[in-house]
């Protein structure tokens, strides 16, 4: 199984990437092959001017057209999305998470806005036409340290991460199993 991750913020070192990593490391540990990508992949005048035939760009789509999943982090931004991420998520194709499991993971001051992935992120996603969009993480800052290098996060943030990996897995297993009973194509996981 093939799984992308997309760090939604405009900084580095970044918290809300920092939830990525740890999440590609569970996933590997599991066998799953993770591809990390992040808005310092792509040019920035290419997304702030939209242009739809920048190299990264095309790279990226085709990447996700082969994946089965992808974990998408954000920071929490005036109680939304980063903006950075919608300049890339506007140049995806209208189908581009089709057929995939999608699981959102957001970090922000306060718990005030951890309803942002909820009203914000997710109708972005839905209209990308994902398949299936589980439930999101929601870190405040003080539950991440040390993310310029060796990310630790807080045992109660740590375990909600893993139990939503865990879903996420079962998903996509599930996702393999109705693909081979549906059109023959073996789950390679
Ligand atoms: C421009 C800006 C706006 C922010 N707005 C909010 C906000 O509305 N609500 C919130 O909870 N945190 C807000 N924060 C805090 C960030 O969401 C938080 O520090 C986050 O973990 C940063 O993630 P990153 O390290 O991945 O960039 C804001 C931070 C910045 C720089």
């Amino acid at each position: 199984m093939n799984v992308i991750t997309l760090a939604g913020s405009p900084r580095f070192p970044s918290r809300s990437t920092a939830l990525l990593t740890v999440a590609q490391r569970w996933l590997e540990r599991q066998g799953i092959n993770v591809t990390p990508w992040n808005l310092f992949n792509f040019n920035p005048e290419d997304l702030l001017y939209a242009r739809f035939d920048s190299p990264a760009l095309l790279v990226f789509i085709g990447q996700l057209a082969e994946a089965d999943g992808v974990i998408i982090s954000t920071p929490i931004y005036k109680a939304s999305f980063s903006g950075a991420l919608k300049t890339l998520l506007d140049l995806l194709p209208e189908h581009a998470f089709e057929h995939k499991i999608v699981l959102p993971v957001a970090t922000g001051g306060s718990i005030g806005h951890m309803l942002a992935l909820d009203y914000a992120l997710k109708p972005v996603l839905n209209a990308l036409k994902a398949q299936e969009i589980l439930h999101g993480v929601f870190s405040e800052d003080s539950q991440i340290t040390h993310y310029d290098r060796d990310p630790q996060l807080s045992a109660a943030l740590e375990g909600r991460l893993y139990s939503s990996l865990e879903t996420f897995t079962r998903a996509l297993e599930k996702q393999a199993q109705f693909q081979f009973n549906a059109v023959g194509i073996a789950p390679t996981v």
